[in-house]
């Protein structure tokens, strides 16, 4: 695939890497392992498909979300982000590489979490409580769309745990303990791009960064603009473009699981450039408990191999990333 499409495609920038595709309905596991184990060493970007999500559905959910970004502003500020990082982050609000950008990303986006009522006992950990949701006169059926969304994708992230569990040397029900994928901290963006990404005027969709988590499932409408860099110390830095498959996910490894795996899983730095196309993505992104204690696990340390980083719990970790890539929410009391 890889010599084909550079054939087709002078410009070296588009090169396209040939990315692993792990088939969930598949019944040799072994394999299905093996082929894991090579892309998380790897890049730790690889293609997950026969998930079992319609794609009936997927589109719905795209439309839904086409919707929303749709609204006017003012109608989008009523759910603007709260201190749980849940509703509308808008244009420019996020920067997810400031050294190399001028301004924020170009994108707006919809922040939902998993949903967690006022007096539950849960509600006082920073990444649980209640959504924001559009007024339901204005957008029929969205939040029943959404929720279902999210417990579909969890249920998949859920299987493609198993599979790391199994591709790291542990149990497979190793990561479905409470205090992790059981009672996971879950969240699902939509995200909308506009205009024209210029990387020499630091113009960017979204800037290159790596996930914070253990690892992120990326739905799109196939509009192209994600890219890799596999080697983040090459100088200069090659950017590949990952073309997205019909049906299939993009599913890629966080910080915090190259962590937890003490380096031995990669997490990859990735970037979305604009072309003037409007491009819709959700990316879900999947976490273990707040309270888990991210630290090297037991399959990945040795006598020759010590941890290479120290223990930290999830919510502290979490916390401080979303910390340094978004802004003050108190800016927007300002503007309005
Ligand atoms: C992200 C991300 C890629 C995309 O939100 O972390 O990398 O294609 N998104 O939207
Ligand atoms: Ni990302």
């Amino acid at each position: 695939m890889e010599n084909h499409t550079k054939e087709r495609l002078q410009d070296p920038t588009m090169q396209v890497p040939s990315l692993n595709c792990i088939d969930l309905a598949d019944h040799d596991l072994h394999r299905s392992v093996v082929s894991l184990k090579q892309a998380c060493l790897d890049s730790g970007f690889f293609y997950v498909i026969n998930h079992g999500i319609n794609e009936e559905f997927m589109e719905d959910v795209f439309e839904q979300s086409k919707k929303f970004f749709a609204l006017p502003l003012e109608e989008k500020m009523k759910v603007l982000r709260n201190e749980k990082h849940r509703g509308y982050t808008p244009v420019l609000d996020e920067i997810l590489d400031p050294e190399n950008q001028v301004n924020g990303d170009h994108k707006e986006g919809y922040y939902i979490g998993i949903e967690v009522p006022k007096d539950d006992p849960d509600y006082d950990k920073p990444f649980y409580g209640p959504n924001p949701w559009p007024d339901s006169d204005v957008l029929p059926q969205w939040r029943e769309t959404m929720e279902k969304y999210h417990q579909e994708a969890l249920r998949v992230s859920k299987d493609i745990g198993r599979l790391l569990a199994l591709a790291l040397d542990l149990d497979a029900n190793y990561f479905d303990t409470p205090e992790m994928l059981g009672k996971p901290i879950a969240t699902m963006r939509l995200l909308h791009y506009q205009g024209v990404s210029d990387p020499s005027q630091g113009i960017y969709a979204c800037g290159a960064h790596s996930d914070y988590g253990m690892m992120t499932l990326l739905a799109t409408d196939g509009v192209m603009g994600l890219q890799i860099c596999k080697d983040k110390n090459a100088k200069p830095q090659k950017w590949e473009y990952v073309p997205a498959i019909k049906g299939a996910y993009i599913v890629n490894l966080g910080d915090m699981l190259e962590r937890w795996s003490n380096g031995f899983f990669k997490s990859t730095l990735h970037r979305v450039l604009g072309n003037g196309q409007e491009r819709y993505s959700i990316p879900f992104f999947v976490e273990p408990n707040h309270e888990c204690l991210v630290e090297c696990l037991p399959t990945c340390k040795s006598e020759s191999n010590v941890p290479k980083y120290p223990a930290i719990k999830c919510s502290a970790y979490l916390t401080q990333r979303y910390k340094e890539t978004h802004a003050e929410l108190s800016i927007y009391n300002q503007e309005i």
